[in-house]
């Protein structure tokens, strides 16, 4: 095994004649990351996950998992590596456990402990006699890591682990990955929803009409964005009065006693201060949850994120 970071991509295309599903991704995964591969449906999330995997072949680039190319050197590039796009496929009429043991290695001497094992880790050991096809959604992408872990990776690529489940099962993936993080595996997971993964994600990309337009971290990137608020005074007009001169306050509104405007994090900060100063009371300071679509609209100097996409200029 080299040392060579787990997923390196560079310049990675993925055209489908006119289509441009994949425009020129460039990203790196450092050992240890819970790395959040964001960016709305249709961005090409799963398309470059399949690169990556060497599934499909990408149209120019590549993409290195631990120093190898999996068009270059085929299996050998995914030893250590394991992980599902778009969903997880099993037998529905049979059980769980049966499904890991058709997926297992029959050379390894130890697959059925590490059967049990893997179904401890994902908690499905109680359900695992269970036919599949009555497992809940959370179940099934649960079983999905389960088959994913039995190849023992210590890079783990998961195409929207969490899209679809209810906050229970959300809560329940986000421990699964924390956990699995904690035991020292590299995770990269995609997702079009921020605030499924922004709790567990050390460090972001997000992908937009097939490119990146940021990679790092998580938290720089949403102090630097600019968030809505609502504030609620006691004097709202005179609130109004002050928002319009505080320089960095935006877009301000009011509705009733409630002022709504954006800023970010340091506007806001001497806003509080002048309205302290000014000794207009503050009784409620609401930050809306920013949204990726507000993030690209920060990003991107306010062109909206349609889902048109046009063949690139080559
Ligand atoms: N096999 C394919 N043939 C044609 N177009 C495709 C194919 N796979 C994906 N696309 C298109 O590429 C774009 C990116 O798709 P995808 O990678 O699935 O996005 P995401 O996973 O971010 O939702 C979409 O416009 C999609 O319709
Ligand atoms: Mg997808």
């Amino acid at each position: 095994m080299t040392d060579a970071a787990p997923v390196i991509a560079r310049g990675l295309v993925k055209r489908y004649g006119d289509i441009v599903a994949v425009a020129g991704v460039d990203l790196t995964v450092e050992p240890g990351d819970v790395f959040g591969y964001l960016g709305p449906n249709g961005a090409g999330k799963t398309t470059s996950l399949r690169m990556m995997l060497g599934l499909i072949r990408p149209t120019a680039g590549s993409a290195k998992l631990f120093g190898r190319d999996p068009i270059v050197d085929g299996v050998k590039a995914l030893e250590g590596v394991a992980g599902f796009v778009e969903g997880p496929a099993f037998y529905p009429y049979l059980s769980g456990r049966r499904n890991l043991q058709l997926l297992a290695d029959y050379d390894e001497p130890n697959s059925s402990s590490l059967i049990e094992e893997v179904l401890e880790t994902v908690e499905l050991r109680d359900r695992a006699k269970d036919r599949v096809g009555g497992y809940s959604h959370g179940m099934r992408q649960r079983l999905g890591i389960a088959a994913a872990l039995l190849r023992q990776p210590r890079l783990l690529l998961l195409d929207e682990p969490a899209t679809g489940l209810d906050p229970a099962g959300m809560r329940d993936m986000r421990d699964l990955i924390r956990r699995l993080a904690g035991e020292g595996l590299t995770i990269m997971l995609s997702s079009h929803l921020l605030y499924e993964v922004e709790e567990l994600c050390n460090r972001v990309a997000i992908i937009r009409k097939g490119s990146i337009v940021y990679e790092g971290q998580l938290g720089d990137l949403l102090a630097t964005a600019t968030t809505s608020y609502r504030l609620k005074t006691r004097d709202p007009e005179r609130a109004r009065t002050i928002c319009l001169n505080q320089s960095g306050v935006e877009n301000v509104t009011i509705e009733g006693d409630e002022l709504r405007f954006s800023a970010d994090e340091d506007a806001v900060a001497a806003l509080s201060v002048a309205l302290g100063q000014a000794r207009v009371a503050i009784t409620q300071l609401v930050a809306e949850v920013a949204s990726l679509e507000e993030l690209f609209l920060g990003m991107t100097g306010g062109e909206s994120s349609d889902h048109d996409r046009q063949a690139v200029a080559s």
